[in-house]
C-alpha cells in the first residue's frame, strides 16, 4: 500500500502509524473487507493516523454532536464515534446505501451504532435538514470534493464557536500546486483559498493522510 502521506518515504509512514495507537479489532477488519470488496475505491479511506487523530480530537474537543459528510464503509465515522460519549451522536450524509450498508455493520459491531444516525442521500440537499442552531462540536466533511463549499456553508454556521471543523484531501497528493484541468484539484485549489479568507474561522493545513484542512469556529 502505498504511503496516504505523499511527502513520507512508505517506511517512514510505516513508523508512524505503528507509533500511534493501535487501530481496534474492527477497524481492521472494517478497513480489510473495504480493500477486499471495494478495491478500487478503498484509496477512499482515511489513513490509519487520521482516524487515530480524529478520534483523540473528538475526545480533546469534548464533542457530544459531530456530523460527517461522505462516510463510504464507515471508518472515519467509526473512529469519530469512538471519541463521542455514551450519550453522543454522530450524524453521517452519504449517497450510497451499498457502502454505508457495510458501515452500519461494523458500527454495530464496534458497538457505536447507537451513537450514529446515517442520512442516505445528497449531503447538498440533507445538511439543510440539520437545526439552524449552531449546535455542532466537530465536522468531517470527505466527500465529492466539488460540494466542499456547500457542504463547508451549510457546517460553518451549524458550528459553535470552538468547535472543529475537519476537511479531508487538502493538499491531493500534492497536485494543488499543479492542479491542470482536473476539476476534482480544482475545486480543492479553489476552497482552500476561500476557507483561508473566511473570518468566520481560524485554520492550519495539516500535512497528515492526503492533507488535512483543521479549522476552530471564532
Ligand atoms: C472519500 S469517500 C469517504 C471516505 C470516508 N470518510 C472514510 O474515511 O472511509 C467519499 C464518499 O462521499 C460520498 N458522496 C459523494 N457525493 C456525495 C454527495 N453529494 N452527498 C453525500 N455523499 C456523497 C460517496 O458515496 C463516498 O462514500
Amino acid at each position: 500500500m502505498s504511503p496516504k502521506t505523499f511527502t513520507l518515504s512508505n517506511e517512514l509512514h510505516a513508523y508512524v502509524v505503528a507509533h500511534g495507537s493501535e487501530p481496534d479489532d474492527v477497524a481492521k477488519r472494517l478497513t480489510a473487507e473495504t480493500r477486499e470488496r471495494f478495491p478500487d475505491d478503498a484509496g477512499m479511506m482515511i489513513s490509519p493516523e487520521q482516524a487515530r487523530f480524529l478520534t483523540l480530537m473528538t475526545k480533546v474537543c469534548g464533542a457530544g454532536h459531530a456530523v460527517e459528510v461522505g462516510t463510504f464503509t464507515g471508518y472515519s465515522a467509526l473512529a469519530i464515534a469512538r471519541g463521542l460519549p455514551q450519550d453522543g451522536r454522530l450524524t453521517c450524509f452519504d449517497t450510497s446505501a451499498e457502502y454505508t450498508g457495510v458501515a452500519r455493520r461494523f458500527w454495530a459491531e464496534g458497538g457505536v451504532l447507537g451513537r450514529i444516525e446515517l442520512r442516505v442521500g445528497r449531503a447538498e440537499e440533507r445538511l439543510r435538514e440539520l437545526p439552524a442552531e449552531p449546535g455542532i462540536d466537530l465536522a468531517f466533511i470527505d466527500a465529492d470534493k466539488t460540494g466542499y463549499p456547500t457542504y463547508w456553508e451549510e457546517i460553518v454556521v451549524r458550528t459553535r464557536p470552538g468547535g472543529l471543523i475537519f476537511v479531508d484531501n487538502a493538499l491531493r497528493g500534492g497536485r494543488v500546486l499543479s492542479p491542470g484541468d482536473s476539476a476534482d484539484v480544482r475545486a480543492v485549489v479553489e476552497f482552500n483559498a476561500m476557507a483561508r479568507e473566511d473570518d468566520r474561522v481560524e485554520i492550519v493545513l495539516l500535512p497528515i493522510g492526503d492533507g488535512l484542512l483543521m479549522a476552530r469556529r471564532l
